[in-house]
């Protein structure tokens, strides 16, 4: 598509031009009015305009709504505002929790986007306080209106999915510039979710190494943070194996990227890492072909780490925090790197190369050890590491692994307060046998036990004595299928875990 390769990247760091605002339920001033109902409800007690409560009324008592988890019932008015009102199943009211909250709001969203609906209103009512449940509705609602268009040529197809203005009904006159700044904090981190999205989502004949570079540096530049972009001969230089190796298959160079958010105040500082291989064919082991046109979202690690550096860089929280990333593409070229080969790292630790597919631990290795030289007081990687990460924890945790019990505590808290929940894995000694090689230091695989264990056990050696943490998102940051409340594809999973995690250094 003409023009395909810079729209994504205008994407990345367009402005945010959605409204947020509080109404009032005696004058609905929105196209649509959205009104949770948990099972077995048979009255909303919260409408103060007496013919709109009367109708809501008469459906609830009807016993069409089971108020179900994920049920919905589109109804239209004979009114101007709300035309629509869509009553969403939030389940058994003991039961439910802020996740499901979340899910239920892209549902939502997820059925009226493609309707041409643009001004949502939503009635906060549950049993949870409403600071938090506004921004949670924001959050859902955004991220489940978001669909990949670009490459569809169909006008139609190609409709406008944007929500332009959400207002929040049923607010305490004491909540409401809370809520108000609680929201549009959530509609900004959102519409940077959903551009990284459109990143990851985009082809992996357009999104290159060096267009991804790109993508880091448009956003460097309009946060006005420090970036630098090292090419092939700068890697070379820096002897940085890992990634020299995995690039050499592919006509691509590879690119590093740093990224630099230095508050004027701060005490701690903290390194994030992010895999990103814009193409991931296995390389000489190279993979089935079943399947391995998803692989372009191997690349979904790096994109959370531009995108928690863009929200961070806007939040300004007092903690130093350097992004990087390093980005190459895995192909079975004429000059690729082959099982056999022993690699020099960055640190100058060897490593032996069993399956050239194993490449994002050899790439992210180089950027943690890099990342000492910062002299951090955490380091967090995050990567499409193992397929063995979605067959334990499918799409509803990401793993987690470390070295430091109370940094896992931190981003285990984030992730709770998120919906970007992690499950932590063992990093027991026992697993170091798994890595254990020959010829040289240790080598990229073990075999095929504990497959997202030895991926940790391997990045460990490179960390030094840095608290440090590895994210696997290989099955979070993507869904096979389209669900009730996303679309299929990219995620965005993992910025706004990232962003949590730092805000709780400051
Ligand atoms: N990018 C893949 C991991 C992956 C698989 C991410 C499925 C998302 C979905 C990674 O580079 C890889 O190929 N890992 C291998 C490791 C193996 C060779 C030890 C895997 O998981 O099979
Ligand atoms: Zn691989
Ligand atoms: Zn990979």
């Amino acid at each position: 598509m003409p023009g395909g390769e810079n729209l994504t990247i205008k994407n990345a760091i367009r402005e945010v031009n959605m409204k947020i605002d509080i109404g009032e339920t005696d004058n609905v001033r929105s196209q649509l009015l959205i009104v949770p109902v948990f099972e077995g409800e048979t009255e909303i007690k919260e409408i103060k305009n007496k013919g709109l409560s009367e109708s809501i009324s008469r459906v609830l008592k009807s016993g069409v709504l089971k108020g179900r988890i994920f049920e919905t019932l589109f109804t239209v008015t004979d009114l101007t505002e709300p035309k629509y009102i869509i009553f969403a199943g939030m389940g058994k009211k003991e039961g439910a929790t802020l996740h499901d909250l979340r899910k239920v709001a892209g549902v939502v969203s997820k059925t009226c986007a493609p309707k041409g609906i643009e001004k949502y209103g939503v009635m906060l009512r549950g049993k949870w306080p409403k600071k938090l449940l506004a921004p949670i509705w924001v959050e859902g609602l955004l991220h489940g209106a978001y669909r990949y268009t670009e490459f569809k040529s169909e006008k139609e197809e190609n409709a406008s999915h944007e929500i332009k203005e959400i207002l929040l009904y049923n607010v305490n006159e004491t909540e409401k510039d809370t809520i108000r700044s609680l929201c549009s904090t959530a509609s900004n981190i959102l519409t940077s979710v959903n551009a990284y999205r459109n990143i990851i989502n985009a082809p992996p004949n357009y999104m290159t190494p060096a267009k991804l570079a790109d993508v880091a540096v448009a956003m460097a530049q309009k946060r006005k943070i420090k970036y630098k972009v090292f090419g092939l001969r700068e890697i070379e230089e820096l002897k940085m194996g890992g990634i020299i190796a995995v690039s050499k298959g592919s006509r691509e160079e590879p690119r590093f990227v740093e990224l630099d958010y230095s508050p004027d105040k701060y005490r701690k500082t903290v390194c994030l890492v992010g895999k990103g291989v814009t193409f991931d064919s296995g390389g000489i082991s190279i993979k089935p072909w079943d399947g391995m046109e998803k692989m372009k979202y191997d690349m979904a690690g790096a994109t959370a780490v531009i995108g928690a550096m863009d929200v961070i860089s806007q939040m300004r929280p007092a903690v130093r925090v350097i992004g990087l990333v390093p980005i190459v593409e895995n192909l079975p070229g004429g000059s690729a790197y082959k099982p056999g080969d022993i690699l020099k790292m960055y640190n100058g630790k060897t490593v032996e190369v069993i399956s050239t597919d194993a490449e994002g631990r050899l790439i992210l290795a180089d950027a943690l050890a890099y990342g000492l030289r910062y002299k951090p007081d955490a380091m967090i990687d995050i990567a499409t590491l193992t397929g063995a990460c979605v067959i334990a924890l499918g799409h509803e945790a990401s793993g987690v692994l470390g070295n430091d019990e109370k940094l896992i505590r931190i981003i285990k808290s984030a992730g709770e307060e998120t919906g970007e929940r992690v499950w932590e894995l063992p990093l027991w000694k026992e697993y170091e046998e798994l890595i254990k090689s020959d010829h040289a230091d240790m080598k990229n695989v073990g075999g095929r036990d504990a497959g997202t264990i030895q991926g940790a056990v391997f990045l460990k050696r490179f960390v030094g004595d840095v608290p440090w943490a590895h994210i696997d998102i290989a099955g979070t940051a993507w869904y096979d299928n389209e669900k009730p409340y996303a679309s299929a594809g990219a995620t965005g999973w993992g910025i706004r875990l990232l962003s949590a995690v730092i805000e709780k250094f400051t």
